[in-house]
């Protein structure tokens, strides 16, 4: 008997949104703040500017914002999406969970949905998650968010950190598709490294030091061995993109746009050199939103497709990394929906 196997769905990435606050923090303002200038902070990290969410926005709104402007784009209803994940690591509250509020807040009918958080991996996480959820069936049709509200979690007397991260969203869509192998999400890599853990942290707040009225303000800040993770940043940047490629058969030539986590403009220059792709074919735009964390690729993305950097058929591959230690890459084909 000849056997009648049904081809796999693959997960196809279809569609990209993303949010900013209005509210723009300029190197001048962190002048005002703290002893810093806006030579040391671009020459250092590339940045100008960057967004901060208003008083009354926590993360469920940056992310419900994102998503609208996804359905929007890809003319999506969102009744349609049964699984949606937020990756975050600044959620609205320790629980309920994001994703369900940002389901409701964006009229979708009571989908799968949960948070997941590896930091400035997260969204990476949130796409593999995505990935194997369509492709084994239990989901046809995934939203995967990153937000965040980093200004929440900043000591802005510490000028080491404050000049750095930021606030926003970005989202993609991810559905089941009949498309032959290479095609879709191509290929996964992921890892982590819990030896770095004090490395880049939020010391208080969890199940280890509870918040107490005798905890220091800062220990609920975000505390940074800037050049430790720059270290790792450079060399897992390279480590984890080649692994990848490799498992898919590929070289850094096959690909045509690097989105990675944007963390620092040197850390892009000195990995891309490294890994020997042309500047053109980088991402960047830290310059206008600095390091979003697990919103970074996702806005980055967008910002490449609104730009024309990212055209239909393109090769991408996405890499982020951070906290935990943690670390992601994702190799997909940008097949927008027509
Ligand atoms: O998203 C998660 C991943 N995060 C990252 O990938 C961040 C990785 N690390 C970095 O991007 C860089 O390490 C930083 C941008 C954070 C710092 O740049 P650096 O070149 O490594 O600076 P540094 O920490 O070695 O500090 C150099 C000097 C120090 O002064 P001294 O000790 O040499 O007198 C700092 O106190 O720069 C000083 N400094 C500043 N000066 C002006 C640190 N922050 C500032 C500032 N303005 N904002």
């Amino acid at each position: 008997m000849a056997a009648t196997g049904r081809a796999r769905p693959r997960a196809r990435l279809v569609g990209v949104g993303a949010y900013v606050p209005d509210r723009v923090l300029t190197n001048a303002d962190l002048e005002k703040m703290v002893d810093t200038s806006d030579e040391w902070i671009v020459s250092r990290t590339g940045i100008r500017e960057r967004h901060i969410a208003a008083d009354d926005q926590a993360t469920t709104d940056l992310a419900a914002a994102a998503v609208r402007d996804l359905l929007q784009r890809t003319g999506t209803d969102p009744g349609d999406i049964d699984l949606l994940i937020v990756a975050t690591t600044t959620p609205d509250y320790v629980f309920p969970p994001c994703a369900p509020l940002v389901a409701t807040m964006t009229g979708m009918d009571c989908p799968a949905a949960f948070d997941t958080n590896a930091v400035c991996s997260g969204f990476m996480y949130g796409i593999a998650q995505a990935t194997g959820m369509v492709e084994s069936g239990i989901a046809r049709r995934a939203v995967v968010v990153g937000a965040e509200t980093l200004s929440r979690i900043i000591d802005w007397d510490d000028r080491a950190t404050c000049v750095l991260f930021a606030d926003g969203a970005g989202a993609v869509l991810i559905e089941a598709d009949e498309g032959q192998p290479g095609t879709g999400v191509i290929g996964v890599e992921l890892g982590s490294d819990g030896a770095g853990r004090s490395d880049l942290c939020v010391p208080a707040g969890g199940s280890r030091a509870p918040i107490t009225g005798d905890t220091p303000h800062t220990d609920t800040c975000i505390h940074m061995n800037g050049r430790e993770v720059f270290r790792f940043a450079t060399r897992i940047l390279v480590e984890s993109s080649q692994r990848l490629l490799g498992e898919a058969g590929m070289t850094i030539d096959d690909v045509d746009l690097l989105v990675a986590h944007q963390a620092n403009e040197r850390i892009l220059h000195h990995a891309s050199e490294r890994m020997g792709i042309a500047p053109d074919k980088v991402a960047m735009n830290l310059d206008r939103v600095g390091n979003t964390s697990s919103a970074s690729i996702p806005l980055a993305l967008a910002d490449a497709l609104d730009s024309g950097q990212l055209q239909e058929g393109a090769m991408v591959l996405m890499v982020g990394f951070g906290a935990g230690l943690t670390w992601g890459s994702v190799l997909v084909r940008w097949e927008p929906r027509s």
